[in-house]
């Protein structure tokens, strides 16, 4: 078969077939490349290249194709190469040589490019969809569990004291970030390149700034030579889409420590564990596992489109067509994995108890302590010091909390402090309970009353924000 016209005197040799072939990848682009003919042959009628009747024949033909891709009922022939090659062949059969008239003022170049954006700009919708899923499971945990205290890390050892709540916010902005760089990247992307041609613009007074309106572009390409081998938008789309995998690998990582039984902080549910095929004992969170594993490949992904551009001259070259395989899993590995991560926060039962005496541990009310010296009129560096000592003494005494420690053993240490206003301290009436209140927990918690700071007060107040943005009740 002499599938390339006139030139050819020959049919491909199968290895050469079976290597340029792209319909198995492709194919994902039917219903935008439909979509694109369909607007394309409006646009050819408008310029007096089809009449209307034909116009019509060919955008019957191809509403006749699209009912039968979105019913699963093409049989894509590998011998025709790509999709776009495959759609047109389909058409031919159906409508007879007036199928011949489609490909006018048209090239795969800006074809492709065309489907690309307009697939692109589904997948964006689609992925803010799932995020704003799951930030809303992160939300209703907050509520529900929204005093829970956790042992708030720096190092991977005990910090301070924060509320869950606080905790499941930061990655609903992290999330937002995401869903913010997605509707960027969009602005950029939703430009039409029907019209360019192979490279140099199409050579029949289309408007294409209709053709852009038709698909619901906002405006067209300015540069033909661009607009046939720019892939920035799937750069630009898929580096959000990897950053946002890293989130997700990020709390993956946590709820897998946190459902360890040595922290106990958290339950994953049995629908979203698995056993272990030897020992009876497991139940492993492999989801979230997965999830952090397949972060791998979407930034593996992210690198190669990159690679894949850096060395190409003006104007379109065969390489990108190696922009799909990698971009179009990386966006359905986003997709399921927000479906996934959903599902297990939703389902996740958290162990309030295991979570407070945790974050009891580790004197992680040390900082709400010397912040109260400060208060009382202690330079911060005298107050550090002085709690220095608190805590090391405490240690040495089995005692497991700072407001565990006795009356005396505050009134000490302030009297041999190096600083004035800390020994006048020592002999104040009540200043041992003061202290002590400051080193509870809820003191530390209480202390943070920043704007963005994990005070109850503030937290309730980032989270009725949160719900406020994400329409939840
Ligand atoms: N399969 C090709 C791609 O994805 C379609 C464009 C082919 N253009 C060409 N001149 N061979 O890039």
């Amino acid at each position: 078969m002499r599938l390339w016209g006139g030139r050819f005197g020959e049919g491909p040799d199968s290895r050469m077939a079976d290597f340029t072939r792209s319909i198995e990848v492709d194919a994902e682009l039917a219903l935008d490349d439909l979509a694109g003919s369909i607007a394309h042959v409006r646009g050819l009628a408008r310029a007096g290249l089809l009449t209307a009747e034909e116009a019509e024949a060919l955008e019957r033909g191809l509403a006749g194709l699209r009912d039968d891709v979105v019913a699963g009922a093409i049989a894509w022939d590998p011998a025709l190469e790509d999709v776009h090659m495959n759609l047109e062949t389909l058409l031919t059969e159906r409508v007879g040589a007036l199928g011949g008239k489609l490909h006018t003022g048209r090239s795969r170049n800006d074809q492709v490019a065309t489907d690309m954006r307009l697939w692109t700009r589904r997948a964006v919708g689609l992925l803010d969809d799932g995020i704003l899923d799951l930030e809303r499971s992160l939300v209703d945990l907050a509520d529900r569990e929204g005093d829970a205290v956790l042992p708030g890390a720096t190092h991977i050892q005990p910090a301070q004291p924060v509320l869950l709540a606080h905790h499941l916010l930061a990655y609903v902005e992290m999330l937002e970030r995401d869903r913010g760089r997605l509707t960027d990247a969009k602005v950029r992307l939703n430009v039409s390149p029907l019209g360019s041609g192979a490279l140099a613009g199409a050579g029949y007074p289309l408007d294409r700034a209709a053709t852009a309106a038709d698909l619901g572009f906002d405006g067209v390409s300015a540069n033909s030579l661009d607009a046939t081998s720019d892939r920035d938008f799937v750069v630009e789309v898929l580096s959000a889409v990897a950053l946002t995998m890293v989130h997700l690998s990020r709390l993956a990582e946590e709820i897998t420590w946190w459902s360890n039984p040595r922290f106990g902080f958290v339950r994953v549910a049995d629908a979203f564990s698995t056993g272990s095929s030897m020992m009876p004992n497991k139940k492993n969170p492999d989801p979230a596992e997965l999830v952090r594993g397949r972060t791998a490949g979407v930034i593996g992904a992210l690198a190669g489109v990159l690679a894949l551009i850096k060395g190409l001259p003006l104007a379109y070259q065969r390489d990108l067509q190696e922009d799909k395989p990698a971009f179009f899993a990386a966006v359905r590995t986003l997709d399921a994995s927000l479906a996934v991560m959903t599902g297990l926060v939703t389902t996740l039962v958290v162990s309030r108890e295991r979570m407070r005496a945790a974050a009891e541990e580790g004197y992680t009310t040390a900082t709400a302590l010397a912040d109260a010296l400060v208060r009382r009129g202690v330079p911060f560096r005298a107050a550090h010091h002085i709690v220095g000592g608190l805590v090391g003494g405490a240690e040495a005494e089995g005692i497991a909390t700072l407001a565990g420690l006795p009356d005396e053993a505050f009134r000490a240490a302030l009297d041999g402090s190096d600083d004035p206003a800390a020994r006048r301290l020592a002999h104040e009436r009540g200043i041992a309970a003061a202290l002590r209140a400051a080193a509870t927990v809820e003191g530390s918690l209480a202390a943070a009353d920043v704007v963005g700071g994990t005070a109850p007060n503030r937290v309730a107040e980032a989270l009725a924000a949160a719900k406020g943005r994400l329409g939840v009740e």
